[in-house]
């Protein structure tokens, strides 16, 4: 398994070009599969969970081509199962659901299970699924759908659910009548698909509010399409910049999905301004303690919440971090305690005190966003620091010990 090693302490300066966004590109490959003919997707990042969703579909019956642009030609489906191997490697994996049972009137999908961050369930989905008149039935650890044709229904989302509400808006183009979609989620990704479904042929009003209309067609034709940069890489490059003391060109990002980033690092006394085509960060000599909280866009991202944990840990006071998205997304914090940062937690928050001075250690990464905070706190760690396991981080991070060895840190991957 490999591992990166760095050696903390340089400022991070320079540009730095921020890749395809994962959780935009993995569902708007699903979309193919409500097509037929090829359709070519440009900005695809080159990330192991996109090599898992090209299996996925291929092992379903579609072809894929490319990379960077990638063709998908979802003409014949030849099998509606998804199998258990492919989707433990990646929950994002059920979003085959719903274009299946909407193009296919069947679909047996293997249930993801839970996974280091949380439980994970997948019920709204299927709640949604159901009220569109599917039969589910849960068998052998995989879900059953079946139906003659989807129709409309109103859905309600308990909780906002990224790909609950991305499933349910792909099989809603298909489905005879309107559906409607209340407490969506309002993530750019969500907005992306809704773009790509619209240009395929889908009648789809308010993707990027939390009430979404979709009038199902018959068919769906087959488009080009761009997928949006990545805000969770450009967080962590900003945070990058911020926790080295650094200054960095964010290039090819979209600054008005950073929102929320961007305020809370200004308030550490951090510098962001817009540039052509993405932002100018500068850290500052101190980095002043902030509270966050995670929420649902356009709230601060869960999936910035790690990063943001090791940026406290050198901060000039105490800092309270709450997770709201996840119950169980702290597991980054034991790792960075080998570091010497001095966090307690507390029911779902962290309370950090910072002025630490970390210590390079030999760390393990346990999800995607954790490793990445285990790379950052190496940056500015006295000594070596060593993460492995990173396969984690290449599931999410397009060769991020190069990107971040462009900007002068002392990094690179061993490989065993
Ligand atoms: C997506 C993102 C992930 C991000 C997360 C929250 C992708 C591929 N992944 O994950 O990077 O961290 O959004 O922004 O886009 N829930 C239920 N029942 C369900 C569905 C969800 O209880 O049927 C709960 C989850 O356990 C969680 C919350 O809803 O507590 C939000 O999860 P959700 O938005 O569904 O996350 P994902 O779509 O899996």
């Amino acid at each position: 398994m490999d591992r990166i090693v760095i050696h903390g302490g340089e400022r991070l300066m320079g540009s730095v070009s921020i890749s395809g966004a994962k959780n935009a590109a993995l569902p708007i490959i699903v979309s193919s599969l409500l097509t037929e003919g090829w359709n070519l997707f440009h900005n695809v990042p080159d990330l192991a969970d996109i090599t898992t969703i090209k299996k996925m579909l291929t092992s379903l019956g579609a072809e894929c081509e490319g990379a960077g642009s990638l063709g998908v030609n979802a003409g014949s489906i030849k099998n509606c199962e998804a199998s258990y191997d492919l989707v433990k490697t990646m929950r994002a994996s059920i979003l085959v659901l719903g274009p299946l049972v909407a193009r296919e009137g069947r679909a047996r999908v293997s249930l993801p299970g839970g996974c280091a961050i949380g439980a994970r369930p997948v019920n709204l989905h299927l709640k949604a699924l159901r009220e569109m008149g599917a039969e589910i039935e849960l068998r052998d650890g995989y879900v059953d759908a079946r139906v003659s044709r989807l129709r409309g229904a109103k859905i309600y989302f308990d909780i906002s659910t990224v790909t609950g509400t991305e499933n349910i808006m792909m099989a809603a183009t298909l489905a005879d009548g309107t559906t409607i979609l209340e407490n969506a989620a309002r993530e750019p990704e969500v907005v992306n698909l809704a773009r790509v479904l619209t240009d395929m042929g889908a009648k789809i009003s308010g993707a990027g509010t939390d009430r979404i209309v979709i009038e199902g067609v018959t068919s769906l034709r087959p488009v080009e399409a761009t997928i949006i940069p990545d805000r969770i890489e450009a967080g962590t490059f900003m945070i990058a910049a911020g926790i080295t003391g650094g200054e960095v060109k964010i290039l090819n990002c979209d600054p008005s999905h950073l929102e929320p980033l961007i305020a809370k690092l200004t308030e550490t006394g951090m510098i962001i301004d817009s540039i052509p085509g993405g932002l100018h960060v500068r850290g500052g000599e101190k980095i002043m303690s902030v509270d966050v909280k995670t929420l649902p866009y356009p709230g601060f991202p869960t999936d910035l919440q790690a990063q943001m944990i090791a940026m406290m840990t050198v901060g000039s006071g105490i800092s309270v971090i709450t997770e709201t998205v996840f119950e169980n997304r702290f597991m980054h914090v034991n790792e960075l305690m080998r570091m010497g940062a001095d966090i307690i937690i507390e029911g779902n928050s962290a309370v950090i005190k910072g002025m630490r001075k970390l210590s390079g250690a030999p760390v393990m990464a346990t999800d995607l966003r954790a490793s990445a905070s285990l790379i950052l706190a190496g940056l500015v760690a006295e000594g070596k620091t060593e993460v492995s396991r990173v396969y984690h981080i290449d599931r999410g991070y397009e060769r991020i010990e190069k990107k971040l060895s462009s900007l002068g840190a002392r990094i690179e991957r061993i490989k065993d």
